[in-house]
Protein backbone atom coordinates (compact mmCIF):
# COMPACT_ATOMS: atom_id res chain seq x y z
CA UNK A 1 0.00 0.00 0.00
CA UNK A 2 1.31 3.87 -0.96
CA UNK A 3 2.05 5.76 2.00
CA UNK A 4 2.21 9.28 2.48
CA UNK A 5 5.98 9.68 1.05
CA UNK A 6 5.56 7.52 -2.27
CA UNK A 7 2.27 9.58 -2.85
CA UNK A 8 3.81 12.46 -2.95
CA UNK A 9 6.14 11.68 -5.40
CA UNK A 10 3.44 10.80 -8.01
CA UNK A 11 3.66 13.66 -10.62
CA UNK A 12 0.83 16.43 -10.40
CA UNK A 13 -0.60 16.44 -14.63
CA UNK A 14 -1.63 19.96 -15.14
CA UNK A 15 -4.63 19.88 -16.64
CA UNK A 16 -4.28 20.32 -20.59
CA UNK A 17 -8.01 22.74 -20.37
CA UNK A 18 -6.50 26.07 -20.14
CA UNK A 19 -4.16 25.89 -22.56
CA UNK A 20 -6.06 24.58 -25.01
CA UNK A 21 -9.28 26.51 -24.15
CA UNK A 22 -6.48 29.90 -25.08
CA UNK A 23 -5.69 28.41 -27.92
CA UNK A 24 -8.85 28.03 -29.61
CA UNK A 25 -9.87 31.07 -28.47
CA UNK A 26 -6.98 32.75 -30.02
CA UNK A 27 -7.03 30.11 -33.36
CA UNK A 28 -11.01 31.45 -33.79
CA UNK A 29 -11.10 35.17 -32.43
CA UNK A 30 -10.12 36.35 -36.10
CA UNK A 31 -13.45 34.14 -37.82
CA UNK A 32 -16.11 36.99 -38.68
CA UNK A 33 -17.69 34.98 -40.92
CA UNK A 34 -21.91 34.63 -40.56
CA UNK A 35 -24.65 36.77 -39.32
CA UNK A 36 -26.19 37.63 -36.47
CA UNK A 37 -29.43 36.69 -35.90
CA UNK A 38 -31.86 39.80 -37.22
CA UNK A 39 -35.68 38.26 -37.18
CA UNK A 40 -36.11 39.21 -33.48
CA UNK A 41 -35.27 42.95 -33.77
CA UNK A 42 -33.81 43.31 -30.17
CA UNK A 43 -30.77 40.39 -31.12
CA UNK A 44 -30.11 42.76 -34.00
CA UNK A 45 -28.41 44.73 -31.34
CA UNK A 46 -25.67 42.55 -30.11
CA UNK A 47 -21.70 43.20 -30.59
CA UNK A 48 -20.66 40.72 -33.18
CA UNK A 49 -17.20 40.20 -32.20
CA UNK A 50 -18.18 38.76 -28.58
CA UNK A 51 -16.75 35.09 -28.21
CA UNK A 52 -16.05 33.03 -25.25
CA UNK A 53 -15.31 29.72 -24.31
CA UNK A 54 -16.15 28.04 -20.89
CA UNK A 55 -16.00 24.08 -19.47
CA UNK A 56 -17.14 23.14 -16.25
CA UNK A 57 -16.71 19.21 -15.26
CA UNK A 58 -18.34 17.24 -13.21
CA UNK A 59 -16.02 18.15 -9.96
CA UNK A 60 -16.50 21.41 -10.39
CA UNK A 61 -13.20 22.61 -11.77
CA UNK A 62 -13.74 25.86 -14.41
CA UNK A 63 -12.03 26.99 -17.38
CA UNK A 64 -13.07 29.84 -18.94
CA UNK A 65 -11.78 32.55 -21.56
CA UNK A 66 -13.35 35.56 -23.19
CA UNK A 67 -16.20 37.09 -22.34
CA UNK A 68 -17.83 34.28 -20.58
CA UNK A 69 -19.67 37.19 -17.80
CA UNK A 70 -20.91 38.67 -21.14
CA UNK A 71 -24.89 38.23 -20.81
CA UNK A 72 -26.99 37.31 -23.44
CA UNK A 73 -30.40 35.21 -23.78
CA UNK A 74 -30.66 31.76 -23.49
CA UNK A 75 -33.18 31.45 -26.20
CA UNK A 76 -33.32 27.71 -27.93
CA UNK A 77 -30.63 25.96 -25.36
CA UNK A 78 -33.95 26.68 -23.39
CA UNK A 79 -35.69 24.11 -24.60
CA UNK A 80 -33.78 21.34 -23.48
CA UNK A 81 -34.71 22.34 -19.89
CA UNK A 82 -38.14 22.87 -20.16
CA UNK A 83 -38.21 19.45 -21.83
CA UNK A 84 -36.94 18.27 -18.33
CA UNK A 85 -39.23 20.05 -16.19
CA UNK A 86 -42.20 18.90 -18.68
CA UNK A 87 -40.95 15.59 -18.48
CA UNK A 88 -41.02 15.77 -14.52
CA UNK A 89 -44.28 17.15 -14.65
CA UNK A 90 -46.31 14.83 -17.05
CA UNK A 91 -43.75 11.58 -16.42
CA UNK A 92 -41.83 9.84 -20.54
CA UNK A 93 -45.26 7.60 -21.22
CA UNK A 94 -47.80 11.28 -21.22
CA UNK A 95 -44.93 13.63 -22.85
CA UNK A 96 -44.65 11.22 -25.96
CA UNK A 97 -48.52 11.22 -26.51
CA UNK A 98 -47.81 15.16 -27.33
CA UNK A 99 -44.52 15.91 -28.48
CA UNK A 100 -42.52 13.16 -30.41
CA UNK A 101 -38.51 12.79 -30.41
CA UNK A 102 -38.09 12.62 -34.42
CA UNK A 103 -35.36 14.58 -35.74
CA UNK A 104 -37.56 17.03 -38.44
CA UNK A 105 -34.20 17.60 -41.01
CA UNK A 106 -36.13 20.77 -41.46
CA UNK A 107 -35.39 24.22 -39.92
CA UNK A 108 -36.01 25.41 -36.22
CA UNK A 109 -38.92 27.40 -37.24
CA UNK A 110 -40.42 24.74 -40.01
CA UNK A 111 -44.44 24.81 -39.62
CA UNK A 112 -44.89 21.03 -39.98
CA UNK A 113 -46.58 18.36 -37.53
CA UNK A 114 -45.80 14.47 -37.56
CA UNK A 115 -48.77 13.65 -40.56
CA UNK A 116 -50.11 11.06 -38.55
CA UNK A 117 -49.74 11.84 -34.75
CA UNK A 118 -50.35 14.97 -35.52
CA UNK A 119 -47.54 16.09 -32.51
CA UNK A 120 -45.08 18.43 -33.36
CA UNK A 121 -41.32 16.00 -34.41
CA UNK A 122 -39.65 17.16 -30.97
CA UNK A 123 -39.93 19.51 -28.34
CA UNK A 124 -36.25 20.81 -29.80
CA UNK A 125 -38.14 22.55 -32.93
CA UNK A 126 -39.92 25.87 -31.83
CA UNK A 127 -43.52 23.96 -32.39
CA UNK A 128 -42.32 21.11 -30.37
CA UNK A 129 -41.01 23.75 -27.62
CA UNK A 130 -44.42 25.54 -27.97
CA UNK A 131 -46.46 22.42 -26.96
CA UNK A 132 -43.47 21.41 -24.23
CA UNK A 133 -43.85 24.96 -22.54
CA UNK A 134 -47.65 24.60 -22.71
CA UNK A 135 -46.82 20.94 -20.36
CA UNK A 136 -45.39 23.00 -17.68
CA UNK A 137 -47.96 23.02 -14.85
CA UNK A 138 -48.97 26.03 -12.49
CA UNK A 139 -52.16 27.19 -10.99
CA UNK A 140 -51.68 30.92 -13.64
CA UNK A 141 -48.92 32.56 -15.21
CA UNK A 142 -47.14 33.69 -12.44
CA UNK A 143 -46.90 30.19 -10.85
CA UNK A 144 -45.86 28.97 -14.74
CA UNK A 145 -42.92 31.09 -14.87
CA UNK A 146 -41.53 31.28 -11.13
CA UNK A 147 -41.48 27.24 -11.44
CA UNK A 148 -39.25 27.99 -15.00
CA UNK A 149 -37.32 30.24 -13.22
CA UNK A 150 -36.69 28.46 -10.48
CA UNK A 151 -35.78 25.59 -12.34
CA UNK A 152 -32.82 27.70 -14.26
CA UNK A 153 -32.06 28.78 -10.79
CA UNK A 154 -31.37 25.36 -9.79
CA UNK A 155 -29.17 24.79 -12.98
CA UNK A 156 -27.32 27.69 -12.62
CA UNK A 157 -26.79 28.28 -9.37
CA UNK A 158 -28.07 31.87 -8.75
CA UNK A 159 -31.66 33.66 -9.52
CA UNK A 160 -32.26 34.71 -13.03
CA UNK A 161 -34.14 37.26 -15.08
CA UNK A 162 -36.23 37.61 -17.76
CA UNK A 163 -34.79 40.76 -20.21
CA UNK A 164 -38.41 42.43 -20.80
CA UNK A 165 -36.90 44.05 -24.52
CA UNK A 166 -35.85 40.52 -25.88
CA UNK A 167 -39.34 39.14 -24.57
CA UNK A 168 -41.41 42.08 -25.93
CA UNK A 169 -39.83 42.14 -29.18
CA UNK A 170 -39.97 38.25 -29.74
CA UNK A 171 -43.95 38.40 -28.73
CA UNK A 172 -44.60 41.54 -31.21
CA UNK A 173 -42.83 39.73 -34.10
CA UNK A 174 -43.69 36.18 -33.47
CA UNK A 175 -46.02 35.44 -35.73
CA UNK A 176 -44.60 32.44 -37.06
CA UNK A 177 -44.86 30.88 -33.33
CA UNK A 178 -48.18 32.21 -32.69
CA UNK A 179 -49.18 30.14 -36.35
CA UNK A 180 -47.32 27.18 -34.94
CA UNK A 181 -49.67 27.34 -31.73
CA UNK A 182 -53.23 27.87 -33.60
CA UNK A 183 -52.08 24.80 -35.53
CA UNK A 184 -51.42 22.59 -32.84
CA UNK A 185 -54.58 24.25 -31.10
CA UNK A 186 -56.83 23.27 -34.08
CA UNK A 187 -55.71 19.46 -33.99
CA UNK A 188 -56.23 19.72 -30.17
CA UNK A 189 -52.49 19.36 -29.59
CA UNK A 190 -52.25 21.74 -27.02
CA UNK A 191 -54.27 23.79 -24.17
CA UNK A 192 -56.48 26.67 -25.56
CA UNK A 193 -55.00 29.12 -23.43
CA UNK A 194 -52.02 29.75 -26.55
CA UNK A 195 -51.17 33.06 -25.31
CA UNK A 196 -50.36 32.33 -21.97
CA UNK A 197 -48.26 29.21 -23.15
CA UNK A 198 -46.53 31.47 -26.20
CA UNK A 199 -46.07 34.36 -23.27
CA UNK A 200 -44.11 31.51 -21.15
CA UNK A 201 -42.07 30.42 -24.35
CA UNK A 202 -41.12 33.64 -24.80
CA UNK A 203 -40.01 34.14 -21.44
CA UNK A 204 -38.07 31.13 -21.19
CA UNK A 205 -36.71 32.11 -25.05
CA UNK A 206 -35.49 35.74 -23.07
CA UNK A 207 -33.82 34.51 -19.76
CA UNK A 208 -30.06 36.09 -19.40
CA UNK A 209 -27.09 33.88 -19.06
CA UNK A 210 -23.85 33.96 -19.94
CA UNK A 211 -21.58 31.45 -21.02
CA UNK A 212 -19.83 30.83 -17.63
CA UNK A 213 -24.01 29.65 -16.48
CA UNK A 214 -24.31 27.38 -19.65
CA UNK A 215 -21.65 25.55 -19.19
CA UNK A 216 -22.78 24.97 -15.15
CA UNK A 217 -25.95 24.05 -16.92
CA UNK A 218 -24.42 21.86 -19.07
CA UNK A 219 -22.10 20.37 -16.39
CA UNK A 220 -25.21 19.40 -14.34
CA UNK A 221 -26.95 17.46 -17.07
CA UNK A 222 -23.29 15.84 -17.36
CA UNK A 223 -23.30 14.97 -13.64
CA UNK A 224 -26.86 13.57 -13.34
CA UNK A 225 -28.60 16.15 -12.70
CA UNK A 226 -26.75 17.70 -10.23
CA UNK A 227 -25.69 21.11 -9.96
CA UNK A 228 -21.45 20.37 -9.32
CA UNK A 229 -20.72 23.55 -7.67
CA UNK A 230 -23.85 23.61 -5.72
CA UNK A 231 -24.71 19.76 -5.41
CA UNK A 232 -28.11 20.92 -5.82
CA UNK A 233 -30.20 18.22 -7.75
CA UNK A 234 -32.08 20.46 -10.61
CA UNK A 235 -33.83 17.84 -12.55
CA UNK A 236 -34.80 14.63 -11.25
CA UNK A 237 -31.73 12.00 -12.80
CA UNK A 238 -34.12 9.49 -14.56
CA UNK A 239 -34.60 12.21 -16.96
CA UNK A 240 -31.47 13.18 -17.60
CA UNK A 241 -31.19 10.95 -20.49
CA UNK A 242 -34.44 11.57 -22.15
CA UNK A 243 -33.13 14.83 -22.52
CA UNK A 244 -29.62 14.22 -23.75
CA UNK A 245 -31.16 11.74 -26.08
CA UNK A 246 -33.37 14.48 -28.04
CA UNK A 247 -30.35 16.88 -27.57
CA UNK A 248 -28.14 14.74 -29.61
CA UNK A 249 -31.05 13.79 -32.32
CA UNK A 250 -32.14 17.02 -32.68
CA UNK A 251 -30.04 19.85 -30.52
CA UNK A 252 -28.30 21.05 -33.98
CA UNK A 253 -31.45 21.26 -36.38
CA UNK A 254 -30.79 20.43 -39.84
CA UNK A 255 -26.96 19.93 -38.62
CA UNK A 256 -27.85 17.50 -36.37
CA UNK A 257 -26.45 14.72 -38.00
CA UNK A 258 -23.64 16.04 -39.22
CA UNK A 259 -22.67 16.97 -35.59
CA UNK A 260 -23.39 13.42 -33.97
CA UNK A 261 -21.15 12.17 -37.12
CA UNK A 262 -18.29 14.90 -36.18
CA UNK A 263 -18.62 15.56 -33.05
CA UNK A 264 -20.45 13.10 -31.47
CA UNK A 265 -21.57 15.00 -28.06
CA UNK A 266 -25.68 15.69 -27.20
CA UNK A 267 -25.58 19.60 -27.61
CA UNK A 268 -28.11 22.43 -27.92
CA UNK A 269 -27.54 26.05 -30.08
CA UNK A 270 -29.93 29.28 -29.95
CA UNK A 271 -29.79 31.76 -32.02
CA UNK A 272 -28.33 34.52 -29.59
CA UNK A 273 -24.79 32.92 -30.42
CA UNK A 274 -24.66 29.68 -27.43
CA UNK A 275 -23.81 26.47 -27.85
CA UNK A 276 -24.06 24.27 -24.95
CA UNK A 277 -22.58 20.94 -24.96
CA UNK A 278 -22.32 17.68 -22.94
CA UNK A 279 -19.54 15.15 -22.20
CA UNK A 280 -22.13 12.39 -20.24
CA UNK A 281 -20.03 12.07 -16.43
CA UNK A 282 -17.12 14.09 -17.76
CA UNK A 283 -18.28 18.20 -18.71
CA UNK A 284 -19.91 20.55 -19.77
CA UNK A 285 -19.18 22.77 -22.64
CA UNK A 286 -20.42 26.25 -23.96
CA UNK A 287 -19.62 28.73 -26.05
CA UNK A 288 -20.61 31.61 -26.90
CA UNK A 289 -20.32 33.46 -30.53
CA UNK A 290 -23.53 35.42 -32.02
CA UNK A 291 -22.08 35.43 -35.51
CA UNK A 292 -23.98 32.26 -37.14
CA UNK A 293 -24.44 30.29 -39.91
CA UNK A 294 -27.40 29.60 -42.22
CA UNK A 295 -28.82 27.52 -40.37
CA UNK A 296 -28.94 29.32 -37.08
CA UNK A 297 -25.40 27.59 -35.48
CA UNK A 298 -22.78 29.68 -34.37
CA UNK A 299 -19.77 29.63 -36.48
CA UNK A 300 -17.07 29.63 -34.00
CA UNK A 301 -19.16 27.56 -31.61
CA UNK A 302 -19.12 24.67 -34.03
CA UNK A 303 -15.44 24.90 -34.69
CA UNK A 304 -14.28 25.10 -31.30
CA UNK A 305 -16.82 22.02 -30.47
CA UNK A 306 -15.36 20.03 -33.63
CA UNK A 307 -11.87 20.75 -32.61
CA UNK A 308 -12.42 20.33 -28.78
CA UNK A 309 -14.44 16.92 -29.40
CA UNK A 310 -11.42 15.85 -31.51
CA UNK A 311 -8.95 16.58 -30.16
CA UNK A 312 -9.74 15.22 -26.26
CA UNK A 313 -11.55 12.12 -28.00
CA UNK A 314 -15.30 13.21 -26.75
CA UNK A 315 -16.93 11.42 -29.74
CA UNK A 316 -19.57 9.24 -27.57
CA UNK A 317 -18.88 6.50 -29.95
CA UNK A 318 -15.06 7.02 -30.57
CA UNK A 319 -12.79 3.65 -29.44
CA UNK A 320 -9.46 4.62 -30.67
CA UNK A 321 -9.75 8.02 -28.10
CA UNK A 322 -5.87 9.53 -28.03
CA UNK A 323 -6.47 10.34 -24.49
CA UNK A 324 -8.17 7.72 -22.69
CA UNK A 325 -11.94 8.65 -21.50
CA UNK A 326 -11.48 10.63 -18.92
CA UNK A 327 -7.67 10.98 -18.80
CA UNK A 328 -7.70 15.15 -19.66
CA UNK A 329 -8.51 15.28 -15.83
CA UNK A 330 -5.91 16.31 -13.76
CA UNK A 331 -4.58 13.71 -11.78
O1 LIG B 1 -38.78 31.02 -31.26
C1 LIG B 1 -37.80 31.68 -31.60
O2 LIG B 1 -37.69 32.06 -32.74
C2 LIG B 1 -36.71 32.00 -30.59
N1 LIG B 1 -37.22 32.42 -29.39
C3 LIG B 1 -35.79 30.83 -30.36
C4 LIG B 1 -35.04 30.55 -31.54
C5 LIG B 1 -33.77 29.83 -31.39
O3 LIG B 1 -32.89 30.10 -30.63
C6 LIG B 1 -33.66 28.79 -32.39
N2 LIG B 1 -32.31 28.41 -32.53
N3 LIG B 1 -31.42 28.27 -33.10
Amino acid sequence: MANSNQLSKIPVIASPLPTFIEELYTKYQGLKEGTVANYIPELAKVNPNLFSICIVTVNGEVYEVGNYQQLFTIQSISKVFAHGLALEDHGRDYFLTRVGVEPTGEAFNAIILDEQSKRPYNPMVNAGAIATTNLIKGVDATERLNRMLDMFRRYIGHDVFVDISVFTSERTTGHRNRAMAHLMLNFGMIDPNIEESLDLYFQQCAVMVNCHDLAVMAATLANKGINPITQEQAVDSRYVRDMLSVMYTCGMYNFAGEWAYKVGIPAKSGVSGGILAVVPNQMGIAVFSPLLDARGNSIRGVKVCEELSQRLGLHLFECDNPLGKGEWQRE
